[in-house]
């Protein structure tokens, strides 16, 4: 593999969870904010709060909000003469993409400073207290949060953690039928990686079975793949849609895809 300080500040990279105190200066976040804008974009539709007070759930000095903002779009069509009329679930099929290249872009920029950050997950799903917390617009969706700072030197002992192997993200020419040992082979992977690290049990987390099975697992063996799969099972009832139409969208219900010649996309 070709090494660089780019690649490296990618495969080094980390989610980091404790911070220290100092306080990022103004040229710092001044460049991650020119560094997460530089992403390559399909609309532009990626805007971010920065709020330093430190109060969010990694106690980061800073702590952005990137968001997916469809208001904005609608301001600068409007000076245009123009209304928007594509529904809210294409514009957003974009801006969350572009929400989430300006985000990674920080990301990676932070780790070339010194930095760490990690992303949270929760925002989309309680957008409606992010909009009144941070008087956002109508159209405008929290996509993710973003926690930065220095790191603790506490996590600095630990290794990146593991991926799947290549061979089953990366398929040449076209995809596959991964068989039961593949599969097997990806999740051992991946569950050792995170229990030699003492991923869940450093952090007290083991997802709550409510009720639909009984616990058999400990902190001895439970690891990613047990944690992702009852994400899938059990977060049944976070309404993602409901969270969307109260910050002013409509998802269109319905219809036909559109046959597409990928050589006209464009
Ligand atoms: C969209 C997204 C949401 C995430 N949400 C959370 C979160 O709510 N809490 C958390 O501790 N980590 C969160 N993470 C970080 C992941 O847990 C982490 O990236 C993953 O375990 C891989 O570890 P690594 O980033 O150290 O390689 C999130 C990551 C992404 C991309």
């Amino acid at each position: 593999m070709i090494h660089n300080p780019i690649i490296d500040a990618m495969l080094n990279r980390k989610s980091v969870r404790t911070f220290t105190d100092e306080v990022p200066s103004e040229e710092v976040i001044e460049t991650l904010v020119a560094a997460g804008q530089q992403a390559p974009f399909a609309y532009q539709l990626g805007s971010m709060v920065l709020d330093r007070s430190g109060k969010n759930p990694f106690k980061a000095p800073l702590f952005f909000l990137i968001c997916y903002d469809a208001h904005r779009m609608a301001l600068v069509a409007a000076k245009r003469a123009w209304e928007i009329a594509v529904d809210d679930l294409q514009l957003m099929a974009f801006g969350f993409q572009d929400a989430a290249y300006m985000a990674q872009n920080m990301v990676i920029a932070a780790e070339s400073l010194g930095l760490a950050s990690c992303y949270l997950g929760v925002y989309p799903f309680i957008a409606p207290a992010m909009q009144k917390k941070y008087k956002l617009p109508q159209r405008v969706f929290p996509v993710v949060g973003l926690a930065v700072g220095y790191p603790d030197p506490s996590e600095a002992e630990f290794p990146p953690r593991p991926r799947y192997p290549m061979s089953f993200t990366c398929f040449e020419g076209c995809y596959p039928e991964l068989t039961d040992s593949e599969v097997e082979a990806a999740m051992q992977v991946m569950d050792e990686g995170y229990l030699a690290q003492g991923y869940y049990a450093s952090q007290n987390v083991m997802i709550p079975l409510r009720g639909v099975k009984e616990e058999t697992f400990t902190f001895e063996n439970y690891s990613w793949t047990e944690h992702i799969s009852r994400k899938c099972a059990l977060y049944t009832d976070m309404n993602l849609r409901a969270a969307y139409e109260q910050v002013g969208f409509v998802m269109p219900q319905g219809g036909e895809s559109m046959v597409l010649d990928e050589d006209e996309e464009e």
